[in-house]
């Protein structure tokens, strides 16, 4: 363990070495790439579950409630993790909480792989539910002050990226397994990412501004050294305002609720909300559940068609990180969300035509897609930017805390319920309650979120302070 030890507070980041401009370029892009696997992991062992579910089902004899307590074991797991994270991040370290999550997605991993029985299952994705929980808080903030203002939108929407291609990662490792069924290698898998973000983050540097939060500032300036352009002057602006953003004093917890942190807590908290109670996740989790009950096939045909949900996911995804700094944020969110509810109009249409009519099938798998697509370019990528960019500094990490454990939350109650509220107002009812979510979406965004295009923090925190006073 001493060695591990070591390595967790070796400055700059064994791994980023050289001190060209192009190297700090890549230097950023390594550290913003291996924090990403945590993206990857969550992708991973929540999209996983599409595919195992249809076959662990029949081993542990489970019912509607209890697949949907397997499938919600992750979220509610995560709740906690991301409820830790803000404060251990700004106690330990962001780089630490990565390398503990890691720790946790491997045992988690494994464990879930060899559980004998309903009840280790649980608590083995609860346990993996607090390492995403903890990924997903930490590792965005930890890329965006890593990341230097101008490419802070494309490397912070990585992490999504990365968590779309998680998922489709799992659909292939689903279907190629699905011959044999064998849900407990596709849940063991986990295990390999988990081992290389766990060894890929110790060779990382520390975030530069959670090294000066601790009063490192040998440590920070070691590391921008390594991340940033050979420019002495901007180095220490770049010092001077991580200082300035921090004035001094120990942050606290009250601090949550002055003004301008409780208005962008507002809006990232219902942005993650919304992001879930929109129905991403009955797609993500459950495409061969309802591929199987629109009738277009079974097994590892249902899979396939999951599979095509995470290319379109991933496709789309790339696109959006391209565009997200010309387009706007707001443009995209709003047309993105209503493309999605209309889509889930569709859906809902599909399962109240009788099944021998011909279209369901083209329609249902159709307006899965659209509905997929149109997540990817708004709510899939943006959400998780504006949480990482909307709050002052100061508060930034848990207030990221908070939004990560809400959006969990929400993820949570949508899948535990979602299998129930088909039995009781049927599909279509079902994808309507989600559509008509997405319509009061686009007005939440038209009225409360601001666009963020192009600015600095501290310009979106200005806003703030104009909007509602410091
Ligand atoms: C959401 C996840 C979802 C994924 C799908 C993420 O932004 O937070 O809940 O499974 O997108 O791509």
């Amino acid at each position: 363990m001493a060695p591990i030890a070591s390595l967790l507070v070796t400055e700059p980041g064994i791994g980023i070495t050289g001190d060209s401009d192009a190297a700090a370029r890549r230097n950023v892009a390594m550290t913003a790439a291996v924090a990403a696997l945590g993206g990857l992991l969550f992708g991973y062992d929540t999209g996983i579950i599409a595919s195992a579910l249809l076959y662990l089902r029949s081993d542990f004899d489970l019912n509607d409630f209890m697949q949907g307590v397997v499938t919600a074991a992750v979220p509610i797991g995560a709740v906690f993790g991301a409820a830790l994270a803000g404060t251990l991040a700004d106690k330990y370290g962001r780089r630490k909480m990565v390398f503990a999550s890691a720790f946790v997605f491997f045992i988690g991993s494994v464990v879930s792989a060899v559980a004998p029985d309903t009840t280790i299952l649980v608590i083995s994705r609860v346990a993996l539910g607090v390492a995403i929980g903890l990924a997903s808080a930490t590792c965005p903030v930890y890329i965006s002050e890593v990341a230097p203002p101008d490419r802070r939108g494309s490397m912070v929407s990585l992490f999504q990226l990365a968590v779309t291609v998680g998922i489709l990662v799992a659909y292939l490792v689903g279907l190629s397994l699905s011959s044999g069924g064998d849900w407990r290698l596709m849940l063991g898998i986990g295990a390999l990412p988990a081992l290389l973000l766990g060894i890929g983050i110790l060779r990382m540097p520390q975030s530069p501004r959670w090294l000066v939060m601790i009063g490192d500032d040998f440590g920070a300036r070691s590391v921008l050294s390594k991340i940033r352009p050979r420019d002495d002057k901007a180095l220490e602006q770049e010092l001077e305002d991580i200082h300035a953003s921090l004035q001094e004093d120990k942050v606290s917890w009250r601090e949550l609720f002055k003004p301008v942190a409780r208005a962008a807590l507002f809006v990232g908290a219902g942005l993650a909300i919304l992001q879930q109670v929109t129905g991403i996740n009955t797609v993500i989790y459950y495409a061969p559940t309802i591929v199987e009950m629109a009738g277009i096939g079974t097994g590892s045909s249902a899979i396939l068609a999951a599979v095509g949900v995470g290319i379109v996911n991933v496709i789309v995804t790339i696109i959006a990180v391209r565009v997200i700094n010309h387009v706007g944020r707001r443009p995209l969110l709003i047309g993105g969300v209503f493309f999605m509810a209309l889509s889930l109009t569709v859906l809902g249409i599909a399962f109240a035509l009788p099944e021998d009519s011909g279209v369901v099938a083209p329609l249902a798998v159709g307006s899965l897609m659209a509905y997929v697509a149109a997540f990817a370019i708004s709510l899939g990528p943006i959400f998780w930017l504006l949480n990482a960019e909307l709050y002052p500094l100061r508060v930034r990490g848990r207030a990221a805390g908070i939004g990560t454990m809400a959006n969990w939350m929400a993820n949570f109650i949508v899948s535990l319920t979602f299998l129930s509220l088909i039995a009781a107002v049927g599909a279509s009812g079902t994808f309507w309650i989600y559509a008509g979510v997405g319509v009061l979406t686009i007005l939440f965004v038209l009225r409360f979120v601001p666009e963020t295009r192009g600015q600095s923090l501290e310009q979106i925190e200005q806003h703030w302070q104009e909007k509602v006073g410091s």
